[in-house]
């Protein structure tokens, strides 16, 4: 069984390893969703992961709904991750754009207008705005015309993350944004060809995934899904249905790699996880799997060796720990994440994690 410090390829990809830096939106960015340049030291600082895939990056105004998070549709945003991409790569590491669109969790004060869903439906709790928590405010259902529309605005923030400089992209399948809330009957109620069955709740990742792997080449694209938890509302009546027959719709795709969300019980993050389904998957998906949530270096070694996942990807630990590769590799301890600051502007909390030599000299 492969360790986690072998190399890993993913589609072009050559991994050193497979240690794998999760999403992670951190707030960073201006409130027209441009990059900072503070953002090239955080990602560089972490470049010795094997991948890095971005926190979640805006496909359009209308799908992004997270103060201070980047986007990926105007030129000037495009420009601004040149010097983030530059830096990764200049440090040795790789990195990929997480592609997003958040659905009915996009408050209206945010997109601009009413959020588009599935359904007509509102997402419980409340959503983070300018001016703090709001509750979400009701989606209108997607025409086929929008679906249209939104599936081109994928492909754009695809070719604009190559133009980046980014090394592909991730879609954004998980946690009850815009592609759960299609794929899920919880909040998925059409009559149309984009609702009802299994088949017909596939048919919009599947556009997407044609859209995104048409522009920039399928080898270049991967995809996040969260199938064993309910998130922000999102959830399905038979997630192991659904997701074994996604797996057979992404392995006709050729989608090389995959990452799952997939918290077990006593999970320190998130709602309680039900049914996992990374090892159905696995039957019917020959592709690349990455796993996540709650990792640490041997429980990620023990994963590896059950021979589902050929990656482990890691979010509050590389987050607290720039050279977390270097850390699992020599059993060193590890910095604590600081949650207060996860989505705070500024450095504090996210280029000030010390690494061991700076620990050390302190
Ligand atoms: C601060 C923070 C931001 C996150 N942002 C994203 C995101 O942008 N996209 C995403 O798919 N998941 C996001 N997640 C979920 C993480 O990628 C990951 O699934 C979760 O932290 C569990 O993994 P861990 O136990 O290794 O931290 C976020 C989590 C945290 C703590």
């Amino acid at each position: 069984m492969p360790s986690l410090f072998d190399p890993l390829d993913l589609g072009p990809l050559q991994l050193p390893n497979r240690i794998v830096m999760a999403p992670l939106t951190r707030g960073r960015a201006t409130r027209e969703a441009v990059p900072t340049p503070i953002m090239a030291d955080y990602y560089a600082q972490r470049a010795s992961a094997g991948l890095i895939i971005s926190e979640a990056t805006g496909i359009s105004r209308e799908g992004l709904g997270w103060p201070f998070a980047p986007g990926l549709w105007t030129a000037e945003q495009v420009e601004a991750w040149k010097p983030v991409t530059d830096a990764v790569h200049a440090a040795g590491g790789r990195m990929v754009a997480q592609l997003w669109h958040m659905g009915r969790l996009v408050h209206p004060d945010l997109g601009g207008g009413q959020p588009v869903s599935a359904s007509a439906t509102t997402a419980p709790d409340y959503a983070h705005t300018y001016e703090g928590k709001k509750p979400y405010g009701e989606a209108r259902a997607a025409t086929r015309d929008d679906i249209r529309r939104i599936v081109g605005d994928y492909e754009r923030a695809a070719r604009n993350a190559v133009a980046a400089g980014f090394d592909g992209v991730q879609v954004h399948g998980a946690n009850g944004y815009l592609i759960d809330q299609f794929l899920r009957d919880g909040a998925n109620h059409r009559s149309d060809e984009y609702g009802g069955s299994v088949e017909n709740r596939l048919r919009f990742v599947t556009e997407v995934l044609e859209a995104v792997g048409g522009a920039i080449g399928m080898d270049r694209v991967g995809i996040r899904f969260s199938p064993n938890i309910l998130s922000q509302g999102v959830e399905d009546s038979d997630p192991v249905g659904l997701f074994t027959a996604l797996a057979k719709r992404l392995e006709e795709l050729s989608v090389p790699w995959i990452e799952l969300r997939e918290p077990r019980p006593g999970t320190s993050f998130g709602s309680a996880p039900t049914e996992p389904v990374s090892g159905a998957m696995r039957e019917h998906y020959s592709g690349r799997i990455v796993l996540n949530s709650d990792y640490n270096g041997p429980s990620a070694q023990a994963r590896l060796d059950e021979g589902v996942a050929d990656a482990i990807s890691f979010g509050r630990t590389i987050l607290a720990n720039p050279d977390l590769v270097e850390r699992i590799r020599s059993g060193a301890p590890l910095n604590q994440p600081n949650t207060r600051t996860f989505y705070t502007q500024g450095p504090e909390g996210y280029v000030d994690y010390p690494r061991l030599d700076e620990a050390r000299a302190a």
